[in-house]
């Protein structure tokens, strides 16, 4: 589909609002709203559809992988980012002459994890790079084991030259990892070109999704490497998916608890049961996402962000400059972000107030009068003595 398919329609609160928030969290679309409800009702009748929630793990996989050009295989699911980092981060067997260099931008989950690690004594430091691509290399030695940086910042939208970045990583035998939740669902994605050895994504914000879910691509070479430092019933080589993928019924034979072996594919990083309301939703918004031409969807983002841009640079406001431009969000600094947003709220635009910034973000389902009525209303806000900043 392209993007004039889009229907607006499919998102109710668009009838309402400007929403200009989906790097908090997205809209969920009928579709999804639906199939959950279906799901819930379900079961609230007849008990739940366990095979259903089986089949719709595998399928997420299958989508997500899709998505960022995997293989099923290196895809596996988790809770959300932050504890898909850390089963990660526990599983590779880092040492105390480690260090791990992260980008001060990364969403704080995205060095907290290391900082922990750091802590208990299994890596020696964290280095944090304060400025882009340049400042990261710096800090990027022979000692160093991983290279983690968010995609696309989460306050800015800058998008960082993930290519270039992992290039030098792998010069210096570190491997490159990256939380990509701002980027899945807006950039066409190739894991494999950006050469990433591991990436991260959740699935509430630019994919449409309902919480509870999330994504870890480990690619098939580093899959080797990975010594899960947990181990549940669902990331096992005999586990009910193993079991279920290959035709034979679930629970006919024990299970192996003396001489368990790790699940061959990315899943030896999975633990227990899922979110089953998540994972019956999230099927359908990946669905949903990947009906539409990605580049297609890609431009028409990056256009409106163009378009937001320009216009409030128009009103005198600080822009953060992002470079080229290849991510949905918009963000200005100014001196009192919640005062204006609540404005913003009040007129029905619906957007970030971070500290001493404003987020804007456009999606697929924005259009230009969403960005004309925020620019009317800070204009407003503007006159009513908000000062530029
Ligand atoms: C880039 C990024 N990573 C991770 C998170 C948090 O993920 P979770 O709550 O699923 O751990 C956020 C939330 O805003 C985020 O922006």
């Amino acid at each position: 589909m392209g993007i004039a398919e889009v229907s607006r329609g499919d998102f109710p609160p668009l009838k309402k609002y400007a929403y200009l928030d989906s790097a908090s969290t997205g809209l969920l679309p009928q579709r999804t709203a639906q199939a959950i409800g279906r799901f819930l009702s379900e079961y609230f009748e007849e008990g739940e559809n366990w095979d259903y929630v089986l089949e719709s793990v595998v399928e997420c996989r299958k989508l997500f992988a899709r998505l960022v050009g995997a293989r099923f295989e290196e895809v596996a699911t988790a809770p959300n980012v932050s504890t898909a980092l850390a089963v990660f981060a526990y599983s590779l067997g880092l040492r105390q002459s480690d260090n791990v260099v992260v980008s001060a931008h990364n969403f704080p989950t995205g060095i907290h994890i290391w900082q922990a690690a750091r802590r208990r004594g299994i890596i020696g430091e964290v280095r944090i790079a304060e400025g882009r691509e340049d400042s990261i290399e710096s800090l990027i030695d022979d000692s160093t084991r991983i290279v983690s940086i968010d995609y696309v910042s989460w306050l800015t939208g800058y998008t960082y030259d993930l290519r270039r970045l992992a290039e030098v990583a792998h010069r210096h035998g570190a491997l490159m990892v990256s939380d990509i939740f701002h980027a899945a669902g807006v950039i066409p994605l190739d894991v494999k070109k950006l050469g990433l050895d591991a990436a991260f994504c959740g699935s509430y914000k630019w994919l449409n999704g309902p919480p509870g879910v999330a994504f870890i691509y480990i690619s098939e070479e580093l899959l080797g490497e990975i010594e899960p430092a947990y181990m549940g019933w669902m990331g096992v080589s005999d586990s009910v998916i193993r079991r279920m993928l290959d035709g034979v019924p679930l629970f006919d034979e024990e299970f192996d608890v003396r001489t368990p072996q790790p699940a061959p594919d990315a899943s030896r990083l999975e633990l227990g049961s899922w979110s089953s309301l998540s994972v019956v939703g999230m099927r359908e918004s990946l669905n949903y996402h990947l009906s539409f031409d990605q580049t297609a969807k890609h431009n028409h983002i990056r256009e409106l962000a163009k378009y937001c841009e320009e216009h409030l640079r128009g009103l005198g406001l600080d822009i953060i400059d992002v470079s080229e431009r290849l991510s949905g969000t918009v963000a200005f600094r100014h001196p009192k972000p919640r005062a204006l947003g609540e404005l913003l709220q009040k007129r029905g635009v619906i957007i970030s107030a971070r500290p001493r910034l404003v987020r804007i973000s456009a999606h697929f389902y924005n259009n230009r009068s969403d960005i004309d009525r925020l620019v009317d209303v800070i204009a407003e806000g503007l006159k009513q003595g908000l000062d530029v900043g």
